[in-house]
């Protein structure tokens, strides 16, 4: 009770202390959307930032902008083309506007769990795909690990067909909604700020979303539960523009990519049980948490499944198959 108390009183004021960057020093704005802390990405942030700060002290300074109080993500990339941002680590869901290859991301059930995805995404076709940006100007430096998302709604969710009837938020992708209507539901896009008080109001009646998203944004407090569903993956890629890298005296530029290197291994290696720490906190709190038993998940795969047909020939069929064997 004492740990949602004082997270509770953490959002309710989401101002903090900025650090101030002295004259000379390269700025280094970091724009997300979710809390600085007890989350994969606010994690990754805080300690990226935690060594630029001390590390590069006199020549490089980090701003870490959480809870979308700057930009979110829909604008954020803007702002990283425009070069008022140096970073930032959209879900891959959201850039549709710019590429169908992070589509592929989006499929449901197309990984098995967050082993395959890391060996995915650490193969030759997976690191192909942080380039996908390039043609507007912006470097994608690696992949940051949520996990793999589950369902909640304001009734118990057990297959597929308990959600018919219902509106559910989806991130900005087109998969998310084609996703949600195969169960015989209807998709709202939302920005993730939005989420919450859509759900306490009734404008949506459920969700989708990792642990640490349903945790730290508290989205369980205002559903009937949470269903395991493992259905799709949240992943980001964490962006810089290309002219504002390049500009970087050579010796700076490499003691930042070393410490973002680091650091990104790093939280991508505690990603796991800060997911399942996540989980436990929720039931911990007394809420409830559906498990599935094998044949209710199958009718989830059953339903989801063909939606992949429809977005085959903008992703690559090869594209797909490689990811798929990436479970083996
Ligand atoms: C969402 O909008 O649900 C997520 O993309 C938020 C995030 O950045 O994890």
């Amino acid at each position: 009770i004492s740990i949602i108390f004082a997270l509770g009183v953490a959002f309710a004021s989401p101002a903090f202390a900025q650090i101030e960057c002295k004259l000379g020093e390269v700025v280094i704005k970091f724009s997300h959307v979710v809390p600085p802390r007890g989350h994969p990405k606010g994690d990754f942030a805080r300690m990226l930032a935690e060594r630029v700060n001390s590390e590069m002290n006199g020549r490089a300074c980090m701003q870490v902008f959480p809870f979308s109080q700057l930009y979110d993500d829909e604008k954020v990339m803007e702002a990283l083309i425009l070069g008022d941002v140096q970073l930032a680590a959209p879900s891959l869901s959201k850039l549709e506007v710019y590429t169908n290859k992070y589509r592929l991301f989006d499929l449901p059930f197309l990984f098995e769990d967050m082993d395959a995805v890391q060996r995915f995404t650490a193969s030759e076709q997976g690191q192909e795909l942080l380039d996908v940006m390039s043609d507007f100007g912006v470097v994608g430096l690696g992949y940051l690990f949520d996990g793999l998302k589950h369902f909640s709604a304001d009734k118990p969710l057990l297959v597929p067909s308990d959600g018919a009837g219902l509106k559910f938020r989806v991130q900005n992708s087109d998969v998310a909604v084609a996703m949600i209507e195969a169960m015989g539901a209807s998709a709202q896009k939302l920005a993730f700020k939005e989420v919450y008080g859509a759900l306490q109001l009734g404008v949506v009646d459920g969700q989708e979303n990792s642990w640490s998203n349903i945790f730290t944004s508290r989205f369980y407090e205002v559903q009937n539960g949470i269903t395991e569903t493992n259905h799709q993956l949240l992943a980001y890629v964490v962006f810089a523009p290309k002219e504002w890298l390049e500009s970087l005296e050579p010796d700076l530029q490499d003691q930042f990519l070393t410490i973002f290197r680091e650091t990104l291994v790093k939280a991508n290696a505690q990603a796991a049980q800060t997911s399942e720490e996540n989980r436990q906190r929720i039931v911990d709190a007394g809420y409830t948490v559906r498990e599935l038993a094998p044949e209710q998940r199958q009718q989830w795969v059953d339903v989801m499944r063909p939606v992949w047909g429809d977005f085959e020939d903008q992703i690559g069929k090869d594209l797909i198959a490689a990811a798929v064997a990436a479970n083996t």
